[in-house]
């Protein structure tokens, strides 16, 4: 089983360190996205995957090749690896056909004439562009364009692909056609794949498992249910969907009670959170998980009940998003309905509130 392991990598450009002890393994056939902010290091990454950068230290393996060991001091060049890569920028060459682009890497690679128009045929069937194999890159939209780019780095079957933002130039509605595509395209070759997005939807739609990064570290390596669900930090819960976050200060570590600082009440947690009695803490909760509700309503038993009240409301077609303070403290909620006014209480079930060390606050 191909495996790609990434062990203790650090790297450093001028002084300044931009991957901190990054280690995960990709296992075979897996969708594998890296996400996160702009300069969080997820390209540097890629690229020292790819070869095209060297880690600091730290080991990059497939199976028992060994691609770069700062221990042993070794390396291998890009072109030793067999890895396919498609770049932001897709750098087509704009003077060649669209047949000729993909034959370059193949006689790189000293495949016999024969063999390469067999390849090309076969890689741009797979991205659907067989009949436009002897057009030119600017007789062709930037999606098609995009398409090629993913040809040609299939072409001669890579054992694992690295995709940098490839559906960056696209528009939204593309995009979302594209995504899908790619995704099943993955699926049908079965290759192992390590993508790269700032695009949080997209990475929560296409890929096995998700790396969160932030600020050159990763935060959180899960299914994309789990990141979503169980945000294992600040950083995750703000970046991946969204949250409203409120001070907290923990009254019973045993069973999770927080009193919200700003407000005096009480909610409950029912994850499982490393917090300690009089911990401060901030309290996160998701918009699509608050159900607003008048002040009057029946009782639900074990189910936080929060008095709030409504700042706004917007329409943004298919919901409603209220906003609405809870003491000093604002607290995101979407609701089908217009009708909210006033004083409210919200409902938030235990299993929907996540705890975070509030000194996870700084920088975030
Ligand atoms: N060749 C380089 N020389 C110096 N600094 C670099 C170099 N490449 C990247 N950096 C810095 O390293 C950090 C990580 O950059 P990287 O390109 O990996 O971010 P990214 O997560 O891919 O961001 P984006 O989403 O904007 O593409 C940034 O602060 C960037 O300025
Ligand atoms: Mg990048």
């Amino acid at each position: 089983m191909p495996e790609l392991t990434v062990t203790d990598v650090n790297k450093t450009f001028n002084g300044t360190q931009v991957l901190h002890d990054i280690n995960f393994t990709v296992h075979d056939g897996e969708f594998f996205t890296l996400l996160g902010p702009s300069g969080c290091g997820k390209s540097t990454t890629l690229s020292c995957i790819a070869g095209l950068d060297r880690p600091d230290t730290g080991t990059i393996a497939l199976d028992d090749v060994v691609f770069f060991s700062g221990r042993h001091n070794s390396f291998v060049p890009p072109e030793g690896r067999n890895l396919g890569m498609v770049f932001q920028s897709y750098a087509l060459w704009p003077h060649m056909s669209i047949a000729d682009n993909l034959a370059l890497p193949l006689s790189l690679r000293k495949v016999p004439k024969a063999r390469r128009d067999e390849l090309i045929d076969d890689a741009l069937d797979k991205v659907d562009l067989l009949h436009l194999r002897g057009r030119y890159p600017h007789e062709m939209s930037g999606g098609q364009q995009q398409r090629v780019a993913l040809a040609r780095a299939l072409v001669y079957s890579p054992r694992v692909l690295l995709l940098d933002e490839p559906l960056s130039n696209l528009d939204a509605k593309l995009r979302e056609q594209a995504r899908a595509w790619l995704k099943a395209l993955q699926a049908s070759v079965g290759i192992t794949t390590i993508y790269v997005t700032h695009d949080q939807e997209e990475a929560l739609a296409m890929s096995d498992r998700i790396a969160v990064m932030a600020k050159g570290r990763m935060v959180q390596i899960a299914s994309p249910t789990e990141i979503y669900d169980r945000p294992a930090a600040r950083e995750v819960a703000a970046f991946v969907g969204s949250c409203s976050f409120l001070d907290g200060r923990v009254v019973d570590a045993g069973d999770t009670y927080v009193e919200l600082v700003d407000s005096g009440q009480i909610v409950h947690a029912r994850g499982r959170f490393d917090v300690r009695t009089s911990d401060g803490v901030s309290v996160a909760v998701r918009p699509e998980r608050v159900t607003i509700t008048g002040a009057d309503a029946p009782a639900s038993p074990g189910v936080n009940r929060i008095r709030a009240h409504v700042r706004s409301s917007s329409y943004v077609g298919a919901r409603y998003e209220y906003l609405l303070s809870v003491g000093d403290s604002q607290i995101a909620a979407n609701c089908l309905s217009p009708t909210h006014h006033g004083d409210v209480d919200l409902l938030i079930d235990p299993d929907n509130v996540f705890l975070y060390p509030r000194h996870e606050l700084a920088g975030v």
